[in-house]
């Protein structure tokens, strides 16, 4: 096993943590990456975790590293930092090289983004992506997103990777109008764990170790008004976690307003607060009472539910129930299965059979498109883009013959 104390090392922050190619998404924490580097199952798999996210709405985003025969596979690139390098390359000296990079994802532009500088950093590993994939606003074909092509293979059409320590199940596709949605979940048989790309979440209920690195987007959001300095305490990491995953998960969160524009100047660009990292005292968001009782409706009350994440079961999902259900219906022939490790979040969740029945009985029993309270935002957006045309009102008859 790789000792705690060995992952958290004495680290260079300044060289290597540096992103260059932000510029290409350009999502806080823009060109400075710190990564948190965890075994999740004992000598099987281990995350490395960075932040992303806009306007300080920064969410944990995970690769995992999975142990297959001879060497590594990664699962959903991450930016490779020096120190992200450096924290796998103990992991290579244990185990073997790094030999298979997995985009598992046709549509999250967040895991696809830096596969290309993944690919350069390990130029001997197998590529294995999902087919359909698409950039917005300009759609480009793998070869120009920069995916060397002699060295990728596409998942489905020439097979998988690993097949004789891992199954895989994939969830969709949909047409999801600007291009496609596909996920392709891996069972990896030795550690009984299921990978998940953005299928199925567990929210942490604190704030993610990572915002250990530097906790402004949480003390940002944790404030009432843009005059109010940020506070570094408990109670502010907490607040500011509770209101940026609502953000996250919503949008537009039912008891958040926008303050008038006059209201907001009144209160920017007062003193201690006159430069970029405080938005210059820019903020433009209320909260109204009751926001916490939101907060802990979407996180679980006593334990944290697995779940769909909002945005993907109300603007990816509305219509194409039946073809999560039947994603869950293939999960639950895995009778081994223990954890669930998700590209966001909390990992490694705890993730039975039981679990699984759980979550299909409620998706054919409960109601599946909600539009009110917190979902009102997301039914609205839902709405406009059904009725101009965007997303089609039957995302499988792409797929049909
Ligand atoms: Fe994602």
């Amino acid at each position: 096993m790789i000792k705690q104390s060995d992952l958290i090392q004495k680290k260079n922050y300044s060289l290597d943590q540096k992103w260059s190619w932000w510029p290409l998404l350009p999502l806080y924490p823009y060109g400075q990456r710190p990564t948190l580097f965890q075994e999740l199952i004992p000598n099987q798999i281990w995350s490395f975790e960075q932040l992303q996210g806009l306007y300080y709405v920064a969410v944990p985003v995970r690769l995992t590293v999975v142990k297959v025969p001879g060497g590594l596979m990664l699962v959903n690139p991450l930016p490779p930092t020096g120190e992200l390098i450096r924290d796998l390359k103990i992991l290579e000296d244990k185990y073997g090289p790094v030999s298979t990079i997995v985009l598992p994802t046709a549509s999250g532009l967040e895991h696809k983004i830096s596969l290309p500088a993944l690919a350069r950093a390990y130029p001997k590993a197998v590529l294995w992506i999902c087919s359909g994939q698409w950039s917005f606003p300009l759609n480009f074909s793998v070869d120009l997103l920069g995916i060397p092509r002699s060295r990728t293979k596409t998942l489905q059409e020439d097979g998988f990777p690993h097949e004789d320590i891992c199954s895989w199940f994939s969830l969709g596709p949909l047409d999801i109008g600007l291009g496609r949605f596909q996920e392709i979940s891996c069972f990896h048989r030795p550690s009984n764990s299921l990978l998940v790309t953005d299928a199925l979440v567990s929210i942490n209920p604190t704030p993610p170790k990572l915002f250990d690195f530097d906790p402004t987007p949480l003390l940002f959001h944790a404030r009432d008004k843009g005059d109010q300095l940020l506070l570094d305490t408990p109670e502010n990491r907490q607040k500011g976690w509770l209101r940026l995953v609502l953000f996250a998960s919503f949008l537009r969160p039912a008891k958040l307003t926008i303050p008038p524009l006059t209201e907001v100047l009144r209160n920017a660009f007062k003193p201690g607060l006159r430069n970029s990292k405080f938005h210059f005292g820019i903020f433009p968001f209320s909260w109204e009472q009751g926001w916490e009782e939101s907060a802990k409706q979407l996180i679980g009350v006593g334990k944290s539910r697995i779940q769909v994440a909002p945005v993907l079961r109300r603007l990816v999902f509305p219509r194409a129930r039946d073809s999560y259900i039947q994603w869950l219906d293939k999960i639950n022939s895995l009778n081994s299965l223990r954890w669930l490790i998700s590209a966001h979040y909390s990992a490694p969740i705890k993730f039975t059979l039981r679990e699984v029945k759980s979550l299909s009985s409620k998706a054919s029993s409960e109601p599946w498109v909600v539009n009110e309270g917190d979902w009102k935002f997301l039914d609205s957006l839902d709405g406009t883009l059904l009725k101009r045309g965007i997303v089609p009102s039957d995302p499988l008859s792409a797929f049909k013959d």
